[in-house]
């Protein structure tokens, strides 16, 4: 499995900053890595025709309806048709800006996984929650609210369907805090044995699993050569090229 260094830009970058970007994304010597980047949906046209064959694109956001009377939103199939595969699901902002509930994820879940594109499925602890001792319930009950559905669990079980997991702690996203090395393979290991009870090995995908908040060539290295981290996903730091190729740069 080759490692994900995905991009989330956030409200940043509009259409000619994203072609900007785009045309200034030179790949050729980077090591076997996956490149996701996921720009506003509004920029997402004008970056898939200025990047590079071989950077896929994702969407920060979808509704789980595929159209209708929802003022604001973008469909699955919106989505596809601008040239995206990926999309973020339940990112911190969503939940906790935008009051996403577990329940909400989860249709979102299916829709995505329903139009055949690959959801980034995001959790993560607050500061409260881990000074609580809380860590393994919330990451346990954000991961089962989209693993208990019976559609859901199918479409990823017997249907094969890829997913990609991302832990992201809430007090590490934009602030510059990181959680060391060994803070994400403790993380990624309570997610892993949980795919592993509920999913089992056969007819899956395996599910890799992105370690993101305040990633930055200078740590990034370091984080992706700890256990059970098989990829990043950056905010902030990706929003310059250069910034973005030097984390792909220092997967060993
Ligand atoms: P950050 O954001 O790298 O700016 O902390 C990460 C994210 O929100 O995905």
């Amino acid at each position: 499995m080759r490692p994900i260094i995905a991009g989330n830009w956030k409200m940043h970058h509009g259409p000619e900053e994203a072609a900007r970007f785009g045309e200034a994304l030179g790949i050729a010597d980077l090591p076997p890595v996956e490149l996701v980047l996921f720009p506003p949906a509004i920029s997402l046209a004008a970056l898939r025709k200025a990047v590079p064959e071989g950077v896929a694109l994702g969407c920060q956001n979808v509704h789980w309806e595929d159209r209708g009377a929802f003022t604001g939103e973008t469909s699955v199939e919106m989505v596809r048709g601008a040239g995206a595969e990926f999309v973020l699901v339940g990112h911190s902002e969503r939940r906790h800006v935008f009051g996403e509930t577990d329940d909400q994820v989860a249709k979102k879940m299916a829709a995505v996984l329903r139009a055949d594109l690959v959801p980034v499925l995001c959790v993560g602890e607050t500061l409260g929650e881990r000074r609580d001792g809380r860590l393994e319930e919330v990451l346990l009950r954000q991961l089962d609210a989209v693993l208990d559905p019976p559609e859901l669990r199918s479409l990823l079980r017997d249907g094969g369907q890829r997913m990609v997991l991302a832990y992201e702690p809430v007090w590490a996203i934009g602030t510059g805090e990181t959680a060391t090395p060994a803070d994400a393979t403790e993380a990624h290991g309570i997610l892993a044995r949980r795919l592993l009870e509920r999913l089992g090995k056969e007819g899956t995908n395996p599910v890799p699993i992105l370690y993101g908040g305040s990633v930055k060539p200078g740590n990034a290295g370091e984080l992706m050569g700890a256990d059970r981290v098989d990829g990043v996903l950056v905010g902030g730091a990706s929003l310059d090229s250069k910034s973005f190729l030097a984390i792909a740069r220092s997967v060993a």
